[in-house]
């Protein structure tokens, strides 16, 4: 670990329940009366957008684009951008999961940064603090922690290539983590994005970047999801509620400290086989962390205690710890896996034995690998890939 990091933790999180009633407050503060909303189609269909213009009356929003797609892309963060422009609205209000907030994070740089295309922001040292737009974000999902996290991933449709925009612009003022918007959840979505937060806090508290402030978060985000995560997928509406503060604490983390190789991987399989990310961090988390084990033996021995209990980590001999750790997670995701019957091979994604190359030249060019503590080739990808194919 290095002596020296940074820690921005500057998004204002309003967590609780009926915390939407004060969207209207926050957005005066903001200076924001055309305010921007964006979701997706498939919020509106079960009934969450509704649920959220009720929880937030009166806020009128100036315009809406409830069509974002659920892979990120380039094309709908310019054609969004153009939309905002043309309305002359002042803010926006992302209600969604993990693509609905990153395409809102691309739309908020392309407005600060004052230009056209996203494709010109590539390359971080280009983006610099521009032109103030109001920004909200409401998650719907328990996982992505998006909504605190300085980093988007986008898709770049012509090269089929996730690009990863990584700065402080791309922050959020603040953000509201309301149970409201995560009754509908279906459960196999939110047991994915859950692993999600759980591979966000794994990851930053073994990162190369990892620092006592994000170390925090990380483990009390570990502690609140392996505490509530098969309730919440029985329906218990307070497990529910805790890991939505924990997919937001794994956020804080994970946006200070990096991610590693199971996110380099997991960003490879999404842009090729199109797996949904946290179904991806689903199958890659036990296999890269066995990987990791003997640089991250220290880490992984210390959240045996946060993943179970004391009495598991007292009666575990401390040479295996992490070799016990792992095997829990190994367990939890076969639980989980049972119980939700998510499909944990990439031949069920339609992978071919051709696409593998592919996975691990890109996973191997995915800026995730640069903060893994453990320096990985392409051989160990192809091992691990092997191991789940
Ligand atoms: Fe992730």
């Amino acid at each position: 670990m290095s002596n020296y990091f940074e820690f921005n933790g500057q998004v204002k999180v309003c967590c609780g329940e009926n915390a939407l009633a004060n969207l209207a407050y926050e957005l005066d503060f903001l200076n924001c009366k055309n305010p921007l909303l964006l979701s997706d189609e498939g919020l509106v269909a079960c009934g969450t957008l509704d649920v959220f213009k009720n929880a937030v009356k009166p806020v009128k929003f100036k315009t809406e684009f409830t069509k974002i797609p659920a892979d990120s892309s380039t094309l709908t963060i310019n054609q969004i951008a153009r939309l905002y422009r043309n309305n002359k609205c002042d803010g926006i209000v992302a209600v969604g999961g993990g693509s609905v907030i990153d395409t809102a994070k691309g739309v908020k740089l392309v407005l600060s940064q004052n230009c056209e295309d996203i494709i010109t922001l590539s390359g971080n040292e280009i983006v610099k603090k521009g032109e103030s737009v109001a920004f909200v974000v409401v998650p719907t999902t328990c996982g992505t922690g998006s909504e605190v996290t300085s980093v988007a991933v986008i898709k770049d449709v012509k090269t089929k290539t996730k690009l990863e925009f990584i700065s402080s612009e791309l922050l959020p003022d603040c953000c509201f983590l309301d149970l409201k918007m995560t009754q509908n959840l279906p459960a196999k979505l939110l047991v994915s994005t859950a692993i999600d937060a759980l591979t966000h806090a794994v990851e930053a508290y073994s990162s190369l970047q990892k620092n006592p402030i994000s170390d925090v978060y990380a483990l009390g985000a570990v502690k609140l999801i392996a505490g509530n995560l098969l309730d919440a997928v029985d329906g218990d509406s307070v497990a529910k509620s805790n890991l939505l503060l924990a997919s937001n604490m794994a956020g804080l983390a994970f946006s200070n400290s990096m991610v590693g190789i199971v996110h380099a991987i997991g960003h490879a399989l999404g842009a090729v086989l199109n797996i949904p990310h946290g179904v991806a961090m689903m199958m890659l988390i036990v296999p890269c962390l066995r990987f990791n084990k003997d640089v991250n033996h220290v880490e992984y021995s210390n959240l045996l205690l946060y993943l179970t209990n004391e009495d598991t980590f007292a009666y575990t001999k401390p040479n295996e710890r992490a070799t016990t750790f792992i095997d829990k997670l190994e367990e939890l995701i076969t639980k989980l896996q049972e119980k939700t019957g998510i499909k944990l091979k990439l031949t069920d994604y339609g992978a071919t034995e051709n696409e593998l190359d592919l996975i691990c030249e890109k996973a191997m060019n995915d800026g995730a690998s640069v903060t893994n503590n453990k320096i990985f080739t392409r051989e160990d990808v192809m091992e691990i890939l092997k191991e789940i194919y």
